[in-house]
């Protein structure tokens, strides 16, 4: 009953490793009941990567999937990684196929919500009253920094000691383009801007903090602070409502979006989006993924929570599709379930039975089907 004029969503489903395979199963049925309802015409492509990869193929990704993301209108990604795979070369890591793909397509913009829904307000090891309402941005900068700069590697030096280096640079049109993407969403949300960095030790720090400092001139309805990444960190620990959108470089949001996870209660919970420079035709590179891992001591039990993969699912019909009522659908859906006392065993509190993957995933269909009403 799709109607014709539903535009045909281009997707690669890349599941990966671990827990990324039943979490990824878990949001393809979510995604088969807006197919079924009319809402959204999906056609989705599966791929492999990283570990799962590297066993087909020997390498974490190949040029073909490549292709295939840069020709997707999305990518929907799952988790990658486990110790099967931690002994090989650093280039054959599971790692360096979700790192190639950023790189790859280009995706230098990393949103990391941390939203703290009420029925979890108790679940955070941090007091309720500190976590509750909480509603964050972290925008991490993807492409740049020790994560990808030239020189790294490991030498041996003259008197036989070894030396792992790497390189962290920020240059000006890295800076300004993330710096942009955050100050558009603060102007969204509660139009406020925190800048990390360590520009007290770092010169790319410095760099950093001036650029920014000057972009703001373009944002005067944006009120701009700034912090050190250390004194973020134990902000975010104090008084995480304090902060809005918060923009950081690679590494230090690697770091602080962790953080900020477990004021939310669990890694489970948390969805992120990796968003290109949009082109001149509209067309924008992203990539959609929970934020957790493979978690390969659970993976394969089907008891993984699938709502960090299905969070990610309503950012990209937000995002990429323009469903944005849809979106805030699905969002309501997971609320409402969870205020049922629905959980799975990582957000579940005393006195409640956790339930698996998929029966978490039912469970927001069926709730989407009593909304949708
Ligand atoms: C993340 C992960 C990745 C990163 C790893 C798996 C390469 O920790 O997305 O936060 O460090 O960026
Ligand atoms: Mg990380």
């Amino acid at each position: 009953m799709t109607a014709s004029n539903t535009p045909v969503r281009n997707i690669l489903a890349l599941a990966g490793d671990g827990i990324g395979q039943e979490v990824m199963a878990a949001t393809r049925k979510v995604m088969e009941w807006f197919q079924a309802q009319g809402r959204a015409r999906f056609n989705v492509t599966e791929g492999l990567v990283g570990g799962a990869s590297y066993d087909v193929h020997g390498t974490p990704l190949t040029d073909a999937t490549v292709k295939q993301a840069l020709a997707a209108d999305a990518v929907l990604f799952g988790a990658i990684g486990g110790p099967k795979w931690e002994q090989l070369a650093y280039d054959l890591r599971p790692e360096r196929g979700l790192l190639r793909l950023r790189k790859e397509m280009g995706v230098f913009a990393n949103l990391r919500p941390a939203m703290v829904f009420d029925a979890l307000a108790g679940a955070s090891t941090l007091k309720t009253e500190v976590v509750k309402g909480l509603d964050i941005m972290i925008v991490r900068e993807l492409l740049g920094g020790v994560y990808f700069n030239e020189p790294r590697g490991v030498e041996t030096l003259p008197n036989g000691e070894r030396r792992g280096y790497n390189t962290q640079t920020y240059s000006t049109h890295e800076i300004l383009r993330i710096g942009r993407v955050a100050f558009e969403l603060a102007r969204k949300r509660s139009k406020r801007v925190c800048s990390v960095e360590k520009s007290n030790v770092m010169e790319s720090g410095l760099v950093w903090r001036e650029e920014i400092t000057k972009l703001k001139a373009e944002y005067p309805d944006v009120e701009l602070s700034h912090m050190y990444a250390d004194n973020c960190a134990m902000q975010l620990v104090r008084n995480p409502k304090q902060f809005d959108v918060i923009v950081t470089d690679n590494l230090f949001g690697d770091l602080l979006s962790d953080l900020a996870s477990m004021c939310t209660g669990s890694l489970g919970m948390l969805q992120s989006a990796s968003l290109g420079a949009k082109g001149a035709d509209g067309r924008q590179a992203a990539l959609y993924e929970p934020i957790h891992g493979s978690a390969p001591d659970i993976a394969g039990k089907g008891i993984a929570n699938p709502l960090a993969m299905i969070l990610s699912l309503s950012m990209m019909l937000r995002y990429s599709f323009d469903m944005g009522a849809d979106a805030d659908l699905l969002e309501r859906a997971v609320q409402n379930v969870l205020s049922a006392g629905v959980r799975t065993g990582d957000i579940a509190e005393p006195g409640q039975t956790p339930v698996g993957t998929q029966a978490m995933a039912d469970a927001v269909i069926a709730e989407l089907g009593k909304l949708a009403r």
